[in-house]
């Protein structure tokens, strides 16, 4: 289940996604960064299918979205327009050949905000075949974050900002 994202109150882009699954969404981005808690971790799991089946209650604060409207979405719900596709693609090559993720990801929020976040993604593997994968997200250095937010905007020019 996805639901829509509310229109937000203040000045924002509005993009359409299109998501892996063909489902194509209206998004709005705002400039309003959300900090990433002191000491604290952003968790959740999936299915194999990236559907949200576990998210702690740090992920819920800082997505915006409840923990019911969380629960059974894809995890694409957070997708940030800034973001280049090909980081996605890097991650879903390299978790669904069972290996660990890391990188560092911009996330759009229910109100058109946004956080960064340095994510590692592991598949948990029961008897040699993966049953789905959990994430935990550590909050990035501030040189980190221009670092990439420059790379991603280059690496999205690149892509034609489809
Ligand atoms: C465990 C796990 C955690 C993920 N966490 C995020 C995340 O925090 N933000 C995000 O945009 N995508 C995350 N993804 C990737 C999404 O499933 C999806 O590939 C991405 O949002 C792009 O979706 P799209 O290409 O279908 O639009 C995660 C995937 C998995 C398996």
């Amino acid at each position: 289940m996805l639901l829509p994202m509310p229109l937000p109150q203040v000045a924002h882009r509005t993009y359409e996604l299109t998501h892996y699954d063909g489902q194509v969404r209206t998004v709005y981005c705002t400039e309003e960064e959300k900090r990433f808690p002191d000491g604290c971790l952003i968790t959740s799991t999936t299915d194999l299918e990236g559907i949200i089946t576990h998210a702690n209650d740090v992920f819920v604060d800082m997505s915006g979205w409840t923990r019911e409207e969380l629960m059974g979405a894809p995890h694409y719900i957070l997708r940030h327009p800034d973001m280049p596709s090909v980081a996605y693609k890097d991650l879903w090559d390299t978790i669904q050949a069972g290996q660990k993720w890391h990188g560092y990801v911009k996330n759009l929020r229910k109100d058109g905000g946004f956080y960064w976040v340095y994510a590692t993604i592991i598949p948990n593997i029961r008897n040699g075949v993966i049953q789905g994968y959990t994430s935990v997200r550590r909050n990035p250095s501030r040189s980190k974050v221009r670092e990439m937010r420059e790379l991603y905007a280059q690496m999205r020019l690149a892509e034609g900002n489809q």
